[in-house]
């Protein structure tokens, strides 16, 4: 009877798959996709090429029915091929939910820029894991997460989403995040591709970058991360470059990703990015994104129209389609469906989030050791950033709603980008938990007089600033807002154990950088966030994130010290001429000899670190690097040596690369070996004319260092020979 069965079951699979042979999981995901492309009528097809918004449109349109709530888009599927539809979530933090009075609550990460200063591939990992879990579990299988604009700009209201400065640092971090994503089997998605470095203006800017810059650049981060995750898809930008938008930029859809780099999943839009049919399609773009914030369904009746007049080919619409197709294969989409209402383990993903906030945690001052806490401290004020109640997040699309509800609603905007939410860890609940002795006390901060006095005689005081920023709104400048530097100023001159914890989303200016005692970068912490910064604060966790950008003296230290575009006039198209080409960051202070008010790569820790036995090796023009690290100090704590390249003759966009790091944990005494071999585009400079990159024959310093600005970094010097590389770096 047993047998009966099985021999029926595996004839019927037999026969299932005869009649859809792309259902066969030992072919490839090309010919899957090959094979249920060729079953498709034309109608069919167009379904995967057009998107649609998951909330409803400006009280215009409805949301598609069959889209989940409030969720960022939808794509028809063929049920009839057995071809599951395309649920898509916002992003990068976790799974987010469009503006409504109903969220899906869920777990936030911190931001991208603090899983970025943990420099930890595995935490990165690991929150990509998590948040693609819930993801699964909510009934997605797009998280449109990957954000990897590199950090030109600081006062960039995106900041918190995408991953800093530095090509190398940006691209594997998020390569991580989107490995683990994928890892649950579902699409991640690669954006803002590409230069989509400022808000302000977003619709309109035209963002000015030669080639070869943008390739040792903007573009290398988005290269980095595509070889090393391999992301579903790829979203384009809002922005032009050089003149042509984005989604329409045959330069760089059908050049740069699909041929230069061998892209072989499918190009979105953004939400409101697409502009023309034709165009379009033939520029290489995929598929058009929540087709409702477009002027038409570029994508629909017009495409289908192009199509049978020839003006896109059936060929290129062919595989538009294909693309899309093979995504869900290759990423076991259609294998492994998707369902609402999976079990989310809240407790062990907050643990997730904790680990990843306070790994990213950036101790930037510890003057006198004044962290981590002492035992025994009798008073301890907390001032400011409703520490009392939670942590705050950043803006727009990404946002995580939280699980328990806004910790300080009401606060505006409270309609997009906002609202402004605060996740309800509170770091004075937690900080009360580890000092039961003491007498914690709580200011709002909003009179500095009031603070100042509230904290004249404490054993330490914590204030924490905020800056709270968001999508399609940039920082009107890298001070903090709401008087809150008048406000640490007088605090501290009351009190000189005062330690500033900044919950920000980049780079601020510190005028009272010499009167606090410590200060701790927090960022956005995301969930468990108030909890992160209880433990660091008192050495539960010994600090090891390190600044993933610059922090400037001043605005008149940066490339454009005042921002460009006008955001109260986003209608008007205006250029940002991106003059500092591939020296961005730490590469443009170097090159200028500028001091910042905090280097790229700094941070400090309770324990001390050295390093010794710097080697360098080249065979073939490849090189390796070694050496040896040691926490010299008294507790157990994790390093980041970074190396960095300097080429003695050759001449680079700016003196010196980031060209690899490690993060290594020692307990006290304890010591590595360490190896980092080094991508050898980090050595030579992108020809445009050859697609090649060349390294020059000569001497090459490599430096073993603390940041970008250690005076103190061991150096030795490599000859390379001449070498010249395709546009991979093979
Ligand atoms: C954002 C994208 C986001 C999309 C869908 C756009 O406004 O720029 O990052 O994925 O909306 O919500």
């Amino acid at each position: 009877m047993k047998l009966k069965l099985a021999i029926a079951l595996a004839l019927a699979a037999m026969s299932a798959q005869a009649a859809e042979p792309w259902m066969d999981k030992s072919l490839s995901a090309d010919k899957r996709a090959e094979l249920a492309l060729q079953a498709m009528t034309q109608q069919e097809k167009l379904r995967w090429v057009l998107g649609h918004f998951g909330s409803d449109f400006a009280n215009k349109t409805k949301k598609h029915p069959a889209a989940l709530p409030f969720s960022a888009g939808y794509i028809e599927g063929v049920p009839r091929l057995g071809l599951p539809a395309l649920f898509e979530t916002d992003a990068g933090l976790g799974v987010a939910t469009q503006a409504t009075k109903t969220p899906r609550e869920r777990t936030s990460l911190p931001s991208g820029l603090a899983t970025t200063a943990t420099w930890n591939r595995e935490l990165a990992y690991q929150g990509g894991a998590m948040i693609g879990a819930e993801a699964r579990a909510s009934g997605f299988n797009v998280m449109l997460a990957g954000g990897v604009n590199l950090l030109r700009e600081p006062r960039n209201g995106r900041n918190f989403e995408y991953a800093g400065e530095d090509p190398l640092l940006a691209g594997t971090m998020v390569a991580q995040q989107v490995k683990g994503i994928q890892s649950n089997n579902i699409i991640a998605t690669m954006k803002h591709y590409a230069v989509n470095d400022q808000e302000t203006g977003r619709f309109v800017v035209d963002a000015r970058l030669d080639d070869a810059s943008n390739r040792m650049s903007d573009l290398l981060a988005f290269q980095f991360l595509m070889e090393q995750a391999d992301p579903g898809s790829v979203m384009c930008s809002y922005n032009r470059l050089n003149g042509v938008y984005a989604c329409e930029n045959d330069y760089l859809l059908n050049q740069v990703l699909k041929k230069d780099w061998g892209y072989k999943g499918y190009v979105m839009t953004d939400w409101g990015a697409t502009h023309s049919t034709v165009e379009s399609a033939n520029a290489g773009l995929d598929q058009q994104s929540g087709w409702e914030f477009d002027k038409s369904q570029y994508f629909g009746g017009a495409l289908e129209e192009a199509v049978t007049n020839g003006h896109v080919s059936q060929a290129r619409f062919d595989n538009m389609v294909f693309r899309v197709l093979r995504a869900m294969f290759d990423k076991g989409v259609v294998d492994n469906p998707v369902a609402e209402g999976g079990a989310i383990d809240y407790t062990a993903h907050n643990l997730v989030s904790r680990a990843d906030a306070e790994e990213g945690m950036v101790l930037l001052k510890n003057a006198g050791n004044v962290l981590p806490l002492k035992a025994g401290a009798k008073k301890i004020v907390i001032i400011g950033a409703h520490a009392d109640v939670g942590v705050l997040a950043g803006g727009g699309s990404s946002l995580v709603y939280p699980i328990g509800g806004n910790a300080v609603p009401g606060i505006a905007p409270t309609s997009w980008p906002g609202p402004v939410v605060y996740h309800p860890s509170s770091p004075m609940k937690a900080i009360q938990a580890r000092a039961p002795g003491a007498q914690v006390v709580f200011n709002d901060g909003s009179d500095p007089g009031a603070a100042a006095q509230a904290a004249a005689g404490a054993d330490v005081v914590l204030v924490f600033a905020q800056q709270w920023v968001g999508e399609a709104l940039d920082a009107v400048s890298l001070a903090l807002p709401d008087n809150q530097d008048a406000l640490i100023g007088a605090v501290a001159k009351a009190n000189p154990k005062t330690v500033v914890v900044l919950e920000t989303s980049g780079p601020v200016l510190m005028p009272w950088v010499d009167q606090a005692a410590g200060i701790l970068q927090a960022w956005y912490p995301g969930t468990s966030g108030g909890e992160a910064i209880a433990r660091v604060l008192f050495g539960e966790v010994n600090p090891s994130g390190h600044l993933p950008a610059t922090f400037p003296a001043s605005e008149s230290q940066l490339p454009r010290p005042k921002l460009d575009g006008d955001p109260k006039n986003e209608a008007v198209r205006f250029t940002v001429n991106y003059h500092e080409g591939a020296a961005v960051g730490y590469k443009w202070f170097d090159l200028k000899g500028l001091k910042p008010l905090f280097p790229f790569g700094h941070g400090l820790s309770y324990t001390q670190f050295a390093y010794s036995g710097l080697t360098a090796n080249q065979k073939d023009g490849k090189l390796s690097v070694s050496f040896k690290i040691t926490n010299t100090g008294a507790v157990k704590g994790k390093d980041v040596p970074q190396l960095y390249v300097s080429p003695l003759n050759a001449k680079w966009e700016a003196p010196k690369r980031l060209a690899g790091w490690d993060k290594v944990e020692l307990a006290p005494g304890e010591s590595k070996q360490v190896s980092v071999t080094v991508d050898p585009r980090l050595l030579g400079m992108f020809d445009s004319r050859s697609k090649t990159w060349r390294i020059a024959k000569g001497g090459y310093k490599v430096l073993l260092a603390h940041d970008a600005a250690d005076a103190k970094a061991a150096s030795i010097t490599v000859q390379l020979p001449q070498r010249t590389l395709n546009v991979a770096g093979k």
